[in-house]
């Protein structure tokens, strides 16, 4: 059965759609069956995997809204083992029209549940807040990945979102995980960088990534050409981070060996990846 993974940070611009996008299409590289679903009204994730997100008769809108079934918006194959859920700016009107909707929060739980089998990951793109859309993702989650950019704020807002994460845990879908924190866009070349990653690993007890997305300017060209990192540019660092973090989610999941207590015990030791 496939497993459901929410990338989620209320924070702007820390790289969730960048992750969701790289890592679904290294996973899908990788031979993995994969469903991305876009619950953002930016669209990002839809148009930076190559959809015309404002030509789509259905989105995952109508989908919220129980307009179209399933099948009617879901995009299949747009890249070899990767599938689309879109989304567009039509989704910015969810929040209002689901108002007063019985089990709202679990819309979108009961679809990826009918269609779980069919892939071995659905990664979840959420927007910039913690809004119903984003409750929506943490209930239909196995657990959620937390984008962290590398910079002076990193901290600022990650209590709230950790809160959130517990309630919704508490309240909405008791077997919610904590996948972990990736860090983005690292800047090898800045001493702020490396104090953010030492700062969130000593203030943070969730498991850390060994693997960090360095800053590059070939993840920024990417979604404007409609292509993941891997296909873009296959060799450059951004591609090779990405394919990095899709082994070590792989591994993470399949023999469960990268837990919270072994990343204490590296404390200390930089590896060949701190460095890079
Ligand atoms: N590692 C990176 N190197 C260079 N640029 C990056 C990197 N990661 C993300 N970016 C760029 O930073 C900007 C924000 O990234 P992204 O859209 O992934 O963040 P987000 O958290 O999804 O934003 P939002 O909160 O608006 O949905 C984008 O222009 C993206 O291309
Ligand atoms: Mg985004």
């Amino acid at each position: 059965m496939g497993r459901v993974i929410a990338i989620t940070n209320q924070k702007g611009g820390v790289g969730k759609t960048t992750t969701s996008t790289n890592l679904s299409a290294c996973l899908a590289e990788l031979g993995k069956k994969v469903l991305v679903v876009d619950i953002d009204p930016q669209g990002n994730a839809t148009s930076g995997l190559g959809i015309e997100k404002n030509e789509l008769e259905n989105t995952i809108y109508d989908l919220f809204i129980g307009e179209c079934e399933l099948d009617e918006c879901l995009q299949k194959n747009t890249l070899e083992n990767l599938s689309v859920l879109p989304s567009n700016v039509n989704l910015s009107g969810a929040e209002i029209d689901l108002i007063g909707v019985e089990h709202r929060e679990y819309i979108l739980k009961k679809e990826l549940d009918s269609i779980k089998d069919d892939y071995d990951y659905i990664i979840i793109d959420c927007p910039p807040s913690l809004n119903i859309l984003t409750v929506n993702a943490l209930s239909a989650a196995d657990s959620v990945l937390v984008p962290i950019q590398c910079e002076y704020y990193a901290l600022e807002g990650l209590s709230q979102l950790i809160y959130t994460i517990n309630l919704v845990k508490k309240r909405l879908n008791p077997e919610l995980k904590m996948e972990g924190v990736v860090f983005t866009m690292y800047d090898a070349r800045t001493n702020l960088s490396l104090e953010v990653v030492e700062n969130v690993k000593s203030n943070l007890k969730q498991t850390i990534y060994k693997t960090i997305i360095p800053r590059n300017i070939k993840l920024a060209e990417a979604p404007s050409r409609g292509m993941p990192i891997n296909i873009y540019d296959p060799k450059s660092a951004g591609a090779e981070s990405y394919r990095l973090l899709a082994e070590e989610v792989i591994n993470h999941n399949e023999d469960g060996s990268y837990t919270p207590e072994n990343i204490k015990e590296e404390k200390g030791k930089k590896s060949k990846k701190w460095k890079r």
